[in-house]
């Protein structure tokens, strides 16, 4: 093979013609030309034209094996022939039905089935709207006005889930955010059993503690599992509502997502991305007595004073809910969770010993199907699971080593859309689609210690 006398930075900006065209024309039409803060790419991003199974193909002609996956939502794989049918047959009996229907029922039928904390369902359109309700519920429930999140822990995008998203943490992920919201949000650091019972003792306000069960930011800080026991038995103690957002490990950590992993039952939990099939929807699910707080009632005093009203055309909307039962359906078998899982552990394994093998500093890690990598330096002890409240090496892993965009761009000129440094491995990924992920980072990090990047 000819040796590529280019950089991977100018090979990257000299190919993809019809990205780079389309991505010129979108900032007339898109501020910064970007639809998700998150696909935002120097010189430019790729435009996607089509996926199916673990691949997806963009503009130019041009094939990847993803690792996207729909934000974390396309657990089963691209364009899955059940979904993709039960999708088509709602869409010719109509979008939206303008009233209840029996979809959503058998919906919320699956989610209480596979959830364990879920007796009762309240369908939202994205994980933000159900991070957003199932906050307001809490702090309804029990009369309290603040809630408890975690640095670096991300929950969407709105007012109260922007604080303490990025460092530094007292200052929210965006501006715009109101003085008396950031008031009534304190963020701990993460995986700290002494701060949080601090916490939790220096104020009888809080409503609720919502935290990213698998760590923060989609896991890239995992979370010590004796702290989530701590977490649960704290709050349970104290009558503080306990939310796991399991928007990205619902039904990925386990078909019961990181509860049933972890075995730590929360009272609330939110839910998007896999549980709508690759469509918009999402969801609070919870216990009873709580979830009551958005039953109307009879009293029209009681509902309203004390019940939460809760519109939104989408909620629950037919088509999503098709293609949610469709992939619940399957999900349910456990075999989907099982083999994605199978799939990241052998990749995992391999970039390991590819790193190994070449003596490149870092490391592949996380849990069940998502990995994450941290390359060209030495990766903090927490990745080694050895949790000792590191707040310095939590920064240090959300940071991530500077050598991501590079990375992320070799992997795209060797066929592999990693989303930043890391990824959500499907129940399409096979072996041998791991065997020439692992041997993309080979020639990626090849020529990356060509060019002198890593060591
Ligand atoms: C843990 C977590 N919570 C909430 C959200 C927000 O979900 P959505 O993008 O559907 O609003 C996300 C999105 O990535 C997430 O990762």
């Amino acid at each position: 093979m000819a040796r590529e006398t280019r950089s991977i930075a100018e090979e990257y900006a000299a190919r993809f013609a019809q990205s780079r065209q389309l991505f010129a024309e979108a900032q007339a039409l898109l501020p910064g030309g970007i639809t998700h803060m998150a696909r935002a790419f120097d010189p430019f991003p790729l435009y996607i034209d089509r996926c199916v199974g673990a691949y997806k193909w963009d503009v130019d002609g041009n094939q990847y094996i993803d690792y996207w996956m729909g934000h974390g939502a396309m657990l089963l794989g691209h364009a899955h022939p059940e979904i993709v049918a039960a999708i088509q047959a709602q869409a010719s009996r109509g979008t939206h039905a303008g009233g209840n229907t029996r979809l959503e029922m058998e919906w919320a039928r699956l989610l209480t089935d596979l959830v364990p904390c879920a007796e009762q369902v309240k369908f939202t359109s994205s994980g933000t709207e159900a991070t957003l309700l199932a906050l307001r519920a809490a702090r309804v429930y029990t009369g309290k006005r603040k809630i408890i999140k975690f640095a670096g822990h991300f929950h969407g995008w709105h007012d109260y889930v922007a604080c303490g998203v990025l460092p530094p943490y007292d200052v929210p992920m965006s501006p715009g955010i109101p003085e008396a919201v950031q008031q009534t949000v304190l963020v701990l650091p993460f995986n700290d059993k002494e701060a949080l019972t601090q916490a939790l003792e220096s104020s009888d306000d809080i409503a609720a503690v919502i935290v990213e069960p698998g760590g923060a930011y989609n896991d890239t800080v995992p979370a010590d599992p004796t702290f989530l026991t701590h977490l649960r038995q704290e709050t349970a103690r104290r009558g503080v509502v306990l939310i796991f957002d399991e928007v990205v490990t619902g039904f990925r950590y386990a078909v019961g997502g990181a509860q049933e992993y972890f075995n730590v039952i929360p009272d609330l939990t939110t839910l998007a991305k896999i549980m709508a099939g690759g469509l918009n929807g999402g969801a609070v699910v919870g216990r009873r007595d709580i979830m009551e707080v958005f039953a109307p009632g009879a009293d029209p005093v009681q509902a309203r004073y004390h019940r939460i009203p809760h519109p939104g055309t989408f909620n629950a909307n037919p088509l999503s809910a098709a293609a949610g039962i469709a992939a619940l359906r399957l999900i349910a078998t456990g075999e989907p969770t099982k083999r994605a899982q199978e799939m990241a552990d052998l990749l995992r394994q391999g970039i390991n010993e590819v790193l190994a093998r070449r003596g490149i500093p870092g490391c592949a890690y996380g849990r069940a199907s998502i990995f994450k990598t941290f390359i060209g330096a030495e990766p903090p002890r927490l990745t080694r699971f050895d949790f000792r409240n590191a707040r310095e090496e939590a920064d240090v892993l959300l940071q991530g080593t500077p050598l991501a965009p590079v990375l992320r761009k070799g992997l795209l000129l060797n066929g592999v859309d990693l989303m930043r440094v890391a990824g959500f491995v499907s129940a399409a990924h096979t072996p041998e689609i791991i065997e020439a992920t692992v041997q993309a980072f080979d020639r990626t990090l090849a020529r990356m210690q060509q060019e002198g990047l890593v060591p």
